[in-house]
């Protein structure tokens, strides 16, 4: 199991539509309207975000396939979607890349996945996506930033400590982290592939005050895993941003990076 909630999700996709790069999205959308039969395998869908905010920008003919290994997603993002005879939805561990059915889709979607990943997946990965000459547009993988308006004198011990265990196994080995857009570009450029990398911060401010206060309450049990502080430190900290999240003028920006590779 993942351990990703259904809550969790419905809460940070209105910000990631928001933050998707709409240029590399029209980049997608003008590679799939080339393509006779145009065809997208989504990784690691969840309960279909991607596909929401995708698919009524790309041709109305394209064949998407959800693809998860979480059967309690899986049956979320087909209670969300319904039956619409253009999805299909598969139930597959990636870590079986031989297994991805990739032959079947000219292009390979993923959002809030790449950072989980490991060095080792990705090159495997994009091993199979280049030898099928297959894109993939891999959206909203965190970057390490964080930047408060109403800032506290820890901010940047917490986020350095974040960021450290980003780097722990997360079902992939080591996980790249802040690291896996900048990954993917340089094993991309080895096969040739036309590479974009844009910026996709979620700019959050009191009117996602639920996403913000998830996030915080999210960083508590890998700083209490990785710090060198006592809990009293991590939680006065976790209590500072918590209620700074309702001043009128606080706003937190979430670095993400959007990576569109095509090939030429
Ligand atoms: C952060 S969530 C993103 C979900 C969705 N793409 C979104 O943007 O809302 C990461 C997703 O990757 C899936 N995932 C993690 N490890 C996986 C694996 N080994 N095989 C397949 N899916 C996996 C999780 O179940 C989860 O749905």
């Amino acid at each position: 199991m993942s351990g990703f909630d259904t809550t969790w999700l419905a809460l940070r996709e209105p910000a990631d539509r928001a933050a998707r790069d709409p240029g590399l999205v029209q980049i997608v959308a003008r590679h799939l309207s080339a393509l006779p039969d145009p065809r997208v395998l989504d990784i690691g869908c969840g309960t279909g975000s991607t596909w929401r905010s995708l698919a009524r920008q790309m041709p109305d003919n394209t064949a998407w396939q959800l693809l998860d290994h979480d059967p309690l997603l899986l049956a979320e993002a087909k209670r969300q979607i319904g039956p619409t005879p253009t999805v299909t939805f598969h139930q597959n561990d990636l870590n079986e890349i031989a297994a991805l059915p990739l032959a079947a889709a000219p292009l390979v979607t993923a959002s809030a996945l790449f950072d989980l990943c490991s060095q080792a997946f990705c090159e495997a990965l994009v091993h199979r996506l280049a030898q099928a000459r297959c894109g993939l547009y891999a959206a909203l993988n965190y970057d390490g930033l964080f930047r408060w308006s109403i800032q506290h004198p820890l901010d940047a011990r917490m986020v350095e400590l974040f960021n450290r265990h980003q780097h722990t196994d997360k079902g992939f080995g080591p996980a790249l982290g802040p690291d896996a857009s900048s990954c993917l570009a340089r094993l991309f450029d080895t096969y040739r592939y036309r590479v974009w990398i844009e910026q996709s911060p979620w700019h959050l401010d009191h009117a996602t005050s639920a996403l913000q206060t998830e996030l915080l309450k999210g960083l508590r049990q890998p700083l209490l895993e990785i710090a060198d502080l006592p809990e009293t430190t991590i939680d006065a900290w976790l209590a500072f941003r918590l209620a700074a999240i309702h001043e009128p003028e606080s706003s937190c920006l979430v670095g993400h990076t959007d990576v569109l590779a095509l090939p030429v």
